[in-house]
């Protein structure tokens, strides 16, 4: 069994966490010794888009969707405005292969500093089932300007229907981006997250909105959810406004199990979710279409500062490579590279500077290879 990897490095220090990651995966196929891992790189990001102002060329697209799956950096560089690598490359993946799960373990592992007061690794433990093709990810919206008199008459029309407010808009400027939630969108998110509780035998479910004050969309996702939960009566659910459930997280994280929410909560909250389970340096994600071609990354950015200084911490781009195993089906290796992890964090003796070590970002990579050579 041969799979075929699409390794897009990307900016920053996207390169040198995946150099590390692809290192540690090489030693788990020859560990494991029952399936071939074969790895094309492909150049997009950021010099490659200042070199021939492409960020995806589509034929390229073509190609990707003859891979297995999607191994990715980070992408994001000064040099081009904020936006456009992670808009045309990073989205457009998730959008065109139509990953609609952004999957984000928060799992703090024995050996890292945590920055919750009296929380070790029993506390933190817990999914985040991330919805990741709408809500305001689709880019619907627009900036109005009171100078044509199409947009004059849009920004007169909308302030009126609202708030019943007539505006001066020869000094007003206005900017909407509208989210949008649709019902078959929150189904497939909210039944992923059921069936993720389901296989790893968890008993809650929480779901987040914010239904009480952006009633439309969110409105809709409650419903679905609702719907959805009477297929799972044996797992228990609960509702969480936004505002309450970052609280939460650094209060009780223990109580969670499996989170599921829209879009943009989703990116917020993992980030949070990142920083206790010990910081972006050991967080990964999938972005997983379970029907197709799911791409994984670690959650952190590309750090420009940091880039090419062999400081970086490889182990958020190693654990999105055991994601990718276990997608694969490869459970058994993808366990193995855990455990691994799992072993030099609780060595404490390798690691980088966000863990509070001063090892680089290579030597981190050979002490993951060295307790998988051990086995
Ligand atoms: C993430 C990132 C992206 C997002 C950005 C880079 C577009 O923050 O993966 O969480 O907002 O989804
Ligand atoms: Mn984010």
């Amino acid at each position: 069994m041969t799979y075929e990897i699409a390794v897009i490095p990307g900016d920053g220090i996207g390169p040198e966490v995946i150099r590390e990651g692809v290192k540690v995966l090489k030693s788990v196929e020859d560990t494991i010794g029952t399936f071939d891992l074969s790895f094309e790189k492909f150049p997009y990001g950021a010099d490659y888009y200042l070199e021939t102002g492409e960020l995806i060329p589509k034929q390229d697209l073509s190609e990707l969707e003859e891979k297995d799956a999607i191994y990715l950096g980070a992408l994001g560089d000064p040099r081009v405005p904020t936006g456009v690598l992670e808009q045309g490359i990073l989205l457009n993946l998730r959008f065109y292969f139509d990953q609609y799960i952004n999957l984000r373990p928060v799992k703090l592992y024995p050996g890292v500093p945590c920055p919750l007061a009296g929380k070790d690794s029993n506390d933190v433990n817990f999914h985040v089932v991330r919805e990741n093709t709408e809500d305001f990810y689709i880019g619907l919206g627009g900036r109005v300007k009171g100078r044509s008199r199409k947009n004059l008459e849009i920004t007169r029309s909308l302030y009126k229907a609202k708030f019943d407010l007539d505006i001066d808009v020869d000094r007003d400027e206005l900017a909407y981006q509208i989210g949008v939630i649709s019902r078959g969108g929150a189904k497939r998110a909210i039944r992923f997250a059921f069936e993720l509780a389901k296989e790893k035998g968890k008993k809650r479910l929480t779901s987040v909105d914010k239904a009480n004050v952006l009633s439309h969309s969110y409105g809709l996702w409650r419903e679905v959810f609702k719907q959805v939960a009477d297929d799972y009566p044996e797992i228990e659910t609960e509702f969480s406004f936004i505002d309450a459930i970052v609280m939460w997280f650094v209060k009780n994280p223990e109580w969670y199990e499996v989170v599921v929410t829209p879009n943009m909560f989703g990116d917020i909250v993992t980030d949070l979710g990142a920083i206790i389970q010990g910081g972006l340096g050991v967080a990964p994600g999938g972005n997983i279409n379970p029907e197709g071609i799911s791409m994984f990354e670690p959650i952190h950015g590309s750090a420009p500062k940091y880039a090419g200084k062999d400081k970086a911490n490889p182990l958020a781009a190693i654990l999105a490579g055991q994601m990718m195993l276990e997608d694969l089906g490869e459970q058994k290796a993808a366990d193995l590279l855990e455990q691994a992890v799992a072993e030099v964090l609780a060595e404490g003796k390798t690691k980088t500077y966000d863990l509070g070590g001063n090892s680089s970002t290579s030597e981190v990579g050979d002490a993951v290879v060295k307790k998988l050579e051990e086995r």
